[in-house]
């Protein structure tokens, strides 16, 4: 089955499974985003672990649109978080809705995806429920890291890799493991797959960098340069710091600084300071390495490859991918 096809399959369970409510004042903004696209690569994920380790051709597109749901949701608070005007080419919710709004369209989408977890009944469904908990915790700690560390001067490349593990890494791990859970995988299915997740998500929120000050907007969706303007310590501050002289350095040390430089300011220098040192690539080689990983994760796990071919695939088109 070609990748396509299962977003396709998504997309029509979508479709048919649109929100309803009173007011629709709340419920209204929830679809909208929903229907904004994306790549869908969480419900991919849940289904895909599941595809390892069963053969029917039923999937949980229930457990999958969860995870999508819970996804949306912490994209509507994190654009509330970092002020971000644009999400896959339209308006924010806080922005064309109102920010109470988009507060507790969020909330609610965080509730029904739970109760759609709840309500479901497959194999394993406690361990479910129990890491898809976890991980929203986690990724409560990582946002509020990221928010952190705009603040904070010394944030070092560790402290960064931790953060994005759990804002979004483990997010890609959950969506494996619960489809693997559901089709009551091994447990060494159920680890290579969970480790696969955080490697690629790893690599995944790399890119997802890379693209937000190099990427084109039209494609992206969202607003360019949006990370250094906020003076998020991302990627690529972090291997500017680390291949800069001491006097890019401490420029740079000043222009992630948000009581000495302006937004645009620090956009336009730091812009010079990574075309200089060509982060860019370096940026690049550093998500292919997290890629390489995930992939050696799962060559080395013992499972049959036919079973793991269309991960593989995915992660093909996300190194490959502009939006
Ligand atoms: C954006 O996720 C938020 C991150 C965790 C980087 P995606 O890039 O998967 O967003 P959509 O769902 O495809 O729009
Ligand atoms: C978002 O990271 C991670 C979560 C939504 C949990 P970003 O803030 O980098 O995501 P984008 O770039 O706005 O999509
Ligand atoms: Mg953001
Ligand atoms: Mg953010
Ligand atoms: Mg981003």
């Amino acid at each position: 089955m070609q990748l396509v096809e299962l977003k396709n399959q998504y997309e029509t369970y979508l479709k048919e499974n649109e929100f309803h409510g009173e007011p629709e004042s709340l419920y209204e903004p929830m679809n909208y985003v929903m229907n904004l696209g994306g790549k869908r690569i969480r419900p991919i994920l849940t289904v895909l672990g599941y595809k390892t380790s069963s053969s029917n051709t039923e999937y949980p597109w229930d457990l999958a649109h969860s995870m999508e749901v819970f996804h949306n949701f912490t994209l509507v608070h994190d654009d509330i978080m970092d002020e971000a005007p644009s999400r896959r080419g339209k308006p924010t919710v806080h922005i064309h809705y109102s920010m109470p709004t988009a507060i507790l369209a969020g909330d609610n989408m965080l509730i029904l995806a739970f109760n759609k977890l709840l309500k479901s009944n497959y194999k394993n469904k406690y361990e479910i429920l129990e890491l898809f908990t976890q991980t929203a915790q986690q990724i409560c700690d990582g946002q509020q890291l990221d928010m952190d560390f705009e603040l904070k001067e010394n944030v070092s490349l560790e402290d960064y890799l931790k953060m994005i593990e759990l804002k979004t890494a483990v997010l890609l791990g959950c969506c494996l493991k619960t489809g693997a859970l559901a089709a009551n995988a091994n447990t060494n299915t159920q680890k290579a797959l969970y480790d696969f997740g955080i490697f690629s998500g790893l690599a995944f929120q790399i890119m997802d960098d890379i693209l937000d000050t190099f990427g084109n907007s039209q494609n992206t969706g969202k607003q360019s340069g949006g990370d250094i303007l906020a003076a998020k310590k991302m990627i690529l501050y972090h291997l500017a710091m680390h291949f800069g002289n001491s006097e890019q350095q401490n420029r740079l040390t000043e222009l992630f600084d948000k009581k000495k430089t302006n937004p645009e300011t620090r956009l336009s220098s730091t812009m010079d300071i990574l075309n200089k040192l060509d982060i860019k690539s370096k940026a690049e080689e550093m998500m292919q390495q997290y890629f390489a990983k995930a992939e050696s994760t799962l060559h080395s796990s013992g499972i049959e490859q036919v079973k793991y071919d269309e991960l593989l695939m995915l992660n093909e088109f996300l190194k490959e991918r502009n939006s």
